[in-house]
C-alpha cells in the first residue's frame, strides 16, 4: 500500500507535532526543576527532550525526510508570511480585549517573522538568480572556551590575574574572528572591560565570545567571562570586554571580511551598539 493518503501517514503527522510538543514541554520542565534545585529531574527531563526529538525525526524521514533547498525556502516563506498574518491580527484582538502587553508582543513577533520572511526571499532571489552567497551569521563563529584555573595563574590569596583572564578571552575573540573572516587576525582595540566578580583559584572559567558588529576589515567581538563553582554547579558572571580584531593576510595587511548576518532581535541591537561606538571613536579621532 501506498503511504501517501495512507491513515499511517495521517498518524504519522499526529505524532510528528505531538513529538515536537513534547520535546518543548520537556526542555521548559528541565529549566523549571533546574531553578528549583532538583538537578537530577532536570537531567532526566532534558534527556527526555532529546530522545522525543530522535522520534521527531524518524517520524519526518518516513514522512519523506529531506526537501531541497528551494523547495524548503519556499515553504518557510509561505509559512513565516502566514505568521506575520497571524500575529497582526491576534495583535489587534489582544488590543480589543485589554491586553496590552501581550498585544504588543504580537506586533513584535509580527515584525520579527516578517523579517525572517524578508531574509529568505532575499537568499531565494539569490540562488534563483546564481548570486554568490555572502555573509556569515553570528552563531556562525560564536564559541565557548572552558579552563581550569590553577595556583601559577592566581595570587597568594588565589584570586586569578586579570591579565590571564584578559589573554584567555583575546584568544576566544582571536578564534571567533578567525572563524568569520577565514583569516589571520591581529587585536586592534578592548573596551568596555568590567570586571564584576573576582575569579578565584580551582574554579572553571568559560569564555563566551560572539561578534556583534564587523566593517570592512574589523570585527568587533563581545567576550563574557563565567566563572563556575564546580562543587556548587554555581555559575557567576566575571568579566565582559569588547575586542576589536582586524583581519590580516601575510603581510599584516588588512583584508575585507564576509559582512556579518544579524538576525535575531538581539544580534540587531548589539550591532547598532558596536555601529555606534565605531563611529564615536572615528569622530574622536577627528
Ligand atoms: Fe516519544
Ligand atoms: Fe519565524
Amino acid at each position: 500500500m501506498d503511504l501517501k493518503k495512507s491513515v499511517t501517514e495521517e498518524n504519522l503527522q499526529k505524532a510528528l507535532t505531538l513529538e515536537l510538543h513534547a520535546h518543548f514541554g520537556y526542555i521548559t520542565a528541565a529549566r523549571a526543576a533546574r531553578n528549583a534545585g532538583y538537578d537530577l529531574v532536570s537531567d532526566i527531563f532534558y534527556q527526555t527532550a532529546l530522545n522525543e526529538l530522535e522520534h521527531a525525526t524518524h517520524e519526518f524521514n518516513f514522512l519523506g525526510g529531506d526537501k531541497d533547498v528551494v523547495e524548503n525556502l519556499v515553504t518557510a516563506i509561505e509559512h513565516e508570511n502566514e505568521a506575520t498574518a497571524f500575529y497582526r491580527a491576534s495583535s489587534l484582538q489582544a488590543e480589543k480585549e485589554g491586553f496590552h502587553d501581550i498585544a504588543e508582543f504580537f506586533t513584535r513577533i509580527g515584525i520579527v517573522e516578517e523579517g525572517h520572511s524578508a531574509k529568505f526571499r532575499e537568499i531565494l532571489h539569490d540562488l534563483e538568480n546564481n548570486i554568490p552567497l555572502k555573509g556569515r551569521t553570528v552563531k556562525h563563529s560564536a564559541l565557548t572556551m572552558a579552563e581550569l584555573m590553577l595556583p601559577a595563574q592566581a595570587n597568594p590569596a588565589g584570586f586569578v590575574h586579570g591579565g590571564e583572564l584578559m589573554k584567555m578571552m583575546d584568544n576566544a575573540a582571536g578564534v571567533a574572528a578567525a572563524r568569520h573572516s577565514h583569516t589571520n587576525v591581529v587585536t586592534v582595540l578592548v573596551n568596555d572591560i568590567h570586571f564584576i566578580h573576582p575569579v578565584m583559584v580551582g574554579s572553571l572559567v568559560l569564555i563566551n565570545a560572539h561578534i556583534t558588529y564587523v566593517r570592512r576589515s574589523s570585527m568587533e567581538v563581545r567576550v563574557e567571562v563565567e566563572t563556575e563553582h564546580i562543587s556548587e554547579e554555581k555559575r557567576v558572571k566575571a568579566l565582559t570586554a569588547y575586542y576589536t580584531m582586524v583581519a590580516v593576510d601575510e603581510q599584516g595587511r588588512p583584508v575585507e571580511v564576509p559582512p556579518l548576518t544579524v538576525y535575531t532581535e538581539e544580534e540587531i541591537r548589539l550591532f547598532k551598539e558596536g555601529q555606534e561606538r565605531y563611529e564615536a571613536r572615528k569622530q574622536q579621532q577627528k
